[in-house]
């Protein structure tokens, strides 16, 4: 899948990852950039389409996908993260049912909406935007990661059943980003850009996994072995 001449539809393009994405994509040649946001007004980007959408909300990404037909890349990037106390904290299944909502079957949801849409259009593409947190849980994230991991099994399945109609399904697995996700982490993080020009450099390179910095790596790589990084994080 080439992003140059697509019609990208990014989830969550109102600010960090999801609009440098948009921006990325406008500026490698994509020849429509929907910015799926849940307030369109003040979006004001020129060459992006503000198109409202809430992935929690059915009716609302059918009304998306009704009105963007030509999509032929969904992003799915909305999403959301919580720090709780412990993985033993009282409202850890509230939490996690929260989360699931937007980081899983948001997935779900559009996956359901666009991919008709999409074998209609030659294929195209869908990018799921999980995290790192896919395979490193920590308690004080354990409901966004449980998520993030439901959200990469979802992934892995859509891959296989869009097969049929050449969707090319390409998990996207990454670190800190600088966004307001993780403004209190004084931690490494990347600029959304990079990360953004990672992820379409794989799309465009025919990859179903993006593992955007080297930390991603060292875990995906270790998950074979008998300390894999989830076992002791440092
Ligand atoms: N930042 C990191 O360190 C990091 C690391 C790994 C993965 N990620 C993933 O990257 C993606 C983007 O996160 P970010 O860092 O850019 O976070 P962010 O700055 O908090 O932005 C989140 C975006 O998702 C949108 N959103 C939230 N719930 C939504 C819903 N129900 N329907 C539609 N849009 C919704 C927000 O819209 P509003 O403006 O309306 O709130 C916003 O545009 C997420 O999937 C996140 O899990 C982030």
């Amino acid at each position: 899948m080439n992003i140059a001449g697509s019609v990208v539809f990014v989830t969550g393009a109102s600010r960090g990852l999801g609009l440098a994405l948009a921006k990325v994509a406008l500026a490698q040649g994509a020849s429509k950039v929907y910015a799926g946001v849940r307030n369109t007004e003040g979006f004001d980007v020129p060459g992006i389409i503000p198109v409202k959408v809430d992935v929690t909300d059915e009716a609302s990404v059918l009304a998306a996908a009704e009105r963007c037909q030509d999509t032929t890349v969904l992003v799915n990037n909305a999403g959301i993260g919580e720090i709780q106390d412990s993985a033993l904290a009282s409202n850890m299944i509230e939490l996690t049912r929260r989360m699931m909502d937007t980081n899983t079957f948001g997935i779900v949801r559009t996956a359901q909406a666009f991919a008709p849409i999409l074998a209609r259009n030659d294929g195209g593409a869908i990018v799921n935007v999980l995290s790192d947190v896919t395979w490193l849980s920590r308690p004080m994230l354990a409901a966004y990661a449980a998520s993030k991991s439901a959200a990469w099994s979802v992934t892995n399945a859509l891959r296989l059943e869009l097969t049929g109609q050449k969707t090319q399904v390409v998990a996207v697995h990454v670190g800190f980003v600088d966004t307001d996700l993780v403004r209190g982490f004084d931690v490494p993080k990347t600029d959304p850009r990079v990360v953004a020009e990672v992820v379409f450099e794989g799309v465009n390179g025919g990859a179903l996994e993006v593992l955007v910095d080297e930390g991603t790596r060292l875990i995906k790589s270790s998950l074979s072995l008998p300390d894999a990084v989830y076992f002791n994080p440092q």
